[in-house]
């Protein structure tokens, strides 16, 4: 009897490994919010926490996948993420090593799904190969405003308001979002 397509044990685990890089993304973000709330960069704590919503929300969305197609989907357990920083920039920098890794991650489902010749998954994680196109882009516009404009006082408070208004121009779309 036929029992329709189901993830094959390779692909359930790198993407509950997935699921635990998001959330890993998440939590991250939060610390790096509230170092900033802390110290005064109101707008770009708003801006983290916004993007620590959204790496949530990476995460639900394969967890989701994962149950659909008939597999375990594992709640993650995060450790420590590191709250301490010396800058707005550092801030930034980890901002974008982190987005490239996960950049690194789902490009190896891609490939994974592709050997695999699983369709279901790889049309599914090409959404997060164009959202990655935009996390990237943005974080990696922020690092530049600090070659851009200096660190000292009233650089920091300049960027901070810039930070929120870094916009993506989505090729996908052909508009501003
Ligand atoms: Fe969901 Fe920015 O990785």
């Amino acid at each position: 009897m036929k029992t329709g397509k189901t993830l094959s044990p390779a692909i359930e685990q790198a993407l509950n490994q997935q699921i635990k890089m998001e959330a890993l993304s998440s939590s991250k973000y939060l610390a790096a919010a509230a170092w900033c709330d802390a110290h005064g960069y109101s707008n770009s704590a708003e801006f983290l926490f916004a993007q620590a919503d959204e790496e949530r929300q990476h995460m639900m969305k394969i967890f989701h996948y994962v149950c659909d197609m008939g597999g375990h989907a594992i709640s993650p357990s995060i450790g420590e993420v590191q709250h301490k920083f010396s800058s707005l920039r550092e801030i930034f920098e980890y901002a974008l090593e982190s987005e490239v890794n996960v950049t690194e991650a789902i490009d190896e489902i891609l490939t994974l799904a592709r050997r695999e010749n699983d369709y279901p998954t790889e049309n599914f994680i090409q959404w997060f190969v164009t959202e990655q196109i935009e996390e990237e882009y943005i974080v990696r516009r922020a690092v530049e405003l600090f070659d851009l404009m200096g660190e000292d006082k009233l650089a920091l408070f300049m960027i901070d308001e810039r930070i929120p208004k870094i916009s993506f121009h989505d090729p996908m779309k052909g508009s501003e979002k």
